[in-house]
């Protein structure tokens, strides 16, 4: 695996790969890699030449208040499962790389309505920051296919619009949610779960599971349904930032005729804040 600081140095392999006829298949993301990244980076290989993973902590999706200075940074290790994991080049700039500009002038990219709702109504620019910093990362690697995982399921679905909305000539791909045995979605931020905690996070899954019966099982009072959510996760000691049923394709309150339904929730531990999502089929 060769590994590039620089945009340009990074374009000019990419150019002599793309000159060749060779396929380029993208994963971005910001580091600390676990099965669940490395997935992605197996899913890419399977259907392309070449695979570029980016490892790039991006500081303007991260809130004032949020975790970016404490995020966790592991290079060494990350560079080390990328290889075995068949990835061929590592993008790895810095923040003068990425923003030669400054933060404060660079221009956005910004998709509206499905960024003001679930995450991005607790996140404000969230989602503004991902759409830029992902639409700067795709312009400079020109994938043919970037992968991103369910588990941000609406940073997934802002992603698929922003390319259909911008015509960028990239084909966005899903991988399924990757968790650990007892049935935690993995994630870089699971390392701010307390040992007390740990056992009892698995009340988001378990919660959205049980919404997702309901519904099959045709209870359709989603209002009631999302209220006794909540009640689940408070009695397992913590916070819900929101549990909501979605229409899938746009993420607004699912309406009682939709079929694609998509369950997302988010609740908060001591440290950390912890997502999942289910989606449904009814036919
Ligand atoms: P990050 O959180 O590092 O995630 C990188 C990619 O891995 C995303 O597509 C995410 O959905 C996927 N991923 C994370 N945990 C997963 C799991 N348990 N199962 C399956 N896929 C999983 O998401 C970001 O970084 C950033 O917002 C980024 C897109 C890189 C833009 O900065």
């Amino acid at each position: 695996m060769q590994v590039f600081h620089t945009a340009s140095g990074l374009r000019e392999v990419l150019d002599k790969a793309r000159r060749k006829g060779l396929s380029i298949g993208f994963v971005p993301t910001m580091g600390n890699l676990h099965d669940g990244h490395l997935a992605l980076i197996v899913q890419a290989a399977k259907s392309n030449d070449i695979v570029v993973c980016s490892i790039f902590v991006n500081a303007l999706q991260f809130g004032l208040n949020e975790d970016w200075d404490k995020y966790p940074r592991t290079y060494e290790s990350d560079c080390a499962k990328l290889r075995q994991s068949g990835c061929h080049y590592l993008f790895h700039p810095n923040d003068t790389e990425m923003y030669p500009n400054g933060l404060d002038t660079q221009s956005r990219v910004i998709c509206p309505t499905m960024t003001d709702v679930l995450c991005g109504a607790s996140r404000p620019g969230h989602f503004e920051g991902v759409t830029t910093v992902v639409s700067k990362l795709f312009n400079i690697v020109q994938p043919d296919e970037a992968i991103f995982g369910i588990k941000d399921y609406q940073q997934l679905a802002v992603i698929r619009r922003m390319a259909e909305d911008l015509c960028m000539p990239v084909k966005i791909t899903s991988a399924p949610i990757h968790r650990e045995p007892d049935g935690l979605a993995m994630s870089s931020r699971n390392s701010y779960i307390s040992d007390e905690e740990r056992p009892k996070v698995t009340v988001l899954k378990e919660t959205l599971e049980w919404i997702a019966q309901q519904i099959v099982a045709g209870n359709l009072e989603f209002s009631k349904l999302q209220k006794d959510a909540a009640k689940r996760i408070k009695s397992a000691g913590f916070k819900t930032d929101y549990i909501t049923i979605s229409n899938s394709k746009t993420l607004q309150p699912a309406a009682i005729d939709d079929r694609q339904i998509t369950i997302l929730g988010a609740m908060y531990t001591e440290s950390a804040r912890l997502i999942d999502n289910i989606s449904i089929a009814l036919d």
